[in-house]
């Protein structure tokens, strides 16, 4: 036994994972994957101590509601766990449907399908429209489940500079007008907290006759008319081609959706893969995210009290001069440029009690070494207040 692997362990891939310096590096200062034994609100609990999350996208604050709780047993009650398959093989549920009919006239779509999480939903978006022969254009600061989604759409792809119409035009006119074209951009990029210039983009689209394709995962919920997300926000809803999402921020749950005209939805059914062999989203998860949409459409405080708290937060960080990225939104880089002084600006906001995350390059680009927080409609003053505490002395230590 002992033999065996020991021979085992001899192949490439052993020693690769045995000599990696990203989770060497990882592993030496423990930044990531931490694991709390509790968590109550805003607060998480790791050996004993309490901490105020800053860095998850609970943006509405919606994960400890009653009735989010509640509309997620009584699921389990009602429907089991899972479906356990896809919904090309043992089909969906009525509940899928309803959630999907209640999403697409939200966001102001024919139709919507939904997916068990927003990384599939998102690589979807793309995989289930874009032919090899097809010319891809995409925001260089996308995120991981719209390139993952490239990639496997074996389209050519393009990158243009960060929400930058302008460098997008001059790609554009590279190309034969008659080759087809879609647009890959979010509607608030997640990192920077940026608004995409969607008027803009539209514009060229026309132009250029291209498919517009939008990862809203950190606009739906907050931007536009009770949240309807970044295209109902600049009125353009009817010219996106495609808007796709996740559960996880606003709507406090796990899954994601893409919605389109119904002619795009069922041809997505016919050929995204992750459509077609990834299991259905679960009884519970569906409750709960339709119950979230409800909230989100007869609770208006949530959103008051979300853009309150970040009129606060950003008032801190502006008055410790931190540089924000100009993020327009709740998801708010910390930038610091270098990954040491993240490193301690970040060990030292844990001291305090805060929870925030790092990403450096190549997560961002070289010189925007960051620290990642979002602000949520939950967090308190009192929150607020050691939150700004907290600041000040890690702004004291680099
Ligand atoms: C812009 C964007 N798209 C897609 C996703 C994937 O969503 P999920 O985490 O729900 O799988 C995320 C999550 O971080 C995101 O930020």
């Amino acid at each position: 036994m002992a033999l065996s692997f020991l021979q085992r362990s001899k192949t490439p891939i052993h020693a690769r994972i045995q000599s990696d310096d990203a989770t060497r590096l990882r592993l030496k200062y423990d930044t990531y994957y931490h694991i709390f034994e509790k968590q109550e609100g805003t607060r998480v609990w790791k050996e004993d101590r309490e901490y105020i999350m800053l860095s998850s996208n609970d943006y509405l604050g919606l994960t400890q509601h009653p009735k989010v709780k509640e509309a997620g047993q009584k699921a389990i009650q009602q429907w089991g766990s899972s479906t356990t398959g896809a919904r090309l093989a043992n089909g969906g549920r009525i509940f899928h449907q309803e959630l999907e009919e209640e999403l697409a006239a939200f966001v102001g779509k024919e139709a919507c399908h939904v997916f068990s999480a927003g990384y599939l939903a998102c690589a979807s978006s793309v995989t289930g429209f874009a032919d090899r022969k097809d010319i891809l254009f995409a925001d260089k600061n996308l995120h991981s489940s719209l390139w993952s989604g490239i990639k496997l759409s074996g389209a050519r792809c393009e990158r243009f500079s960060h929400n930058n119409p302008r460098h997008l035009r001059e790609l554009l006119e590279y190309e034969d007008k008659d080759d087809p074209k879609i647009f890959v951009l979010e509607g608030v990029y997640s990192m920077e907290g940026h608004i995409a210039k969607l008027p803009d983009f539209i514009d060229l689209a026309r132009e250029f006759n291209a498919f517009v394709v939008v990862d809203d995962a950190h606009g739906f919920g907050v931007l536009g008319s009770e949240g309807r997300g970044v295209c109902n926000h600049f009125e353009l809803s009817d010219e996106v081609d495609v808007i796709c999402s996740s559960f996880s921020k606003s709507l406090a749950g796990s899954g994601g959706f893409v919605a389109s005209n119904e002619d795009a939805i069922n041809y997505m059914r016919s050929h995204s893969k992750q459509t077609i062999f990834s299991a259905a989203l679960s009884p519970a998860s569906c409750a709960c995210a339709k119950e979230a949409l409800r909230i989100l459409q007869h609770e208006p405080e949530h959103r008051e009290r979300l853009f309150k708290n970040l009129e606060r937060y950003r008032s801190i960080l502006s008055e410790l001069g931190l540089d924000t990225w100009e993020s327009e939104t709740p998801a708010i880089p910390i930038v610091l440029g270098e990954k040491e002084k993240v490193y301690y600006f970040w060990k030292a906001l844990l001291e305090k009690g805060i929870y925030t995350i790092i990403s450096i390059a190549p997560g961002v680009p070289p010189g925007k070494d960051l620290i990642r927080t979002a602000i949520s409609a939950s967090h308190t003053e009192e929150d607020l207040d050691r939150i700004e505490e907290a600041m000040h002395y890690a702004k004291s230590k680099i």
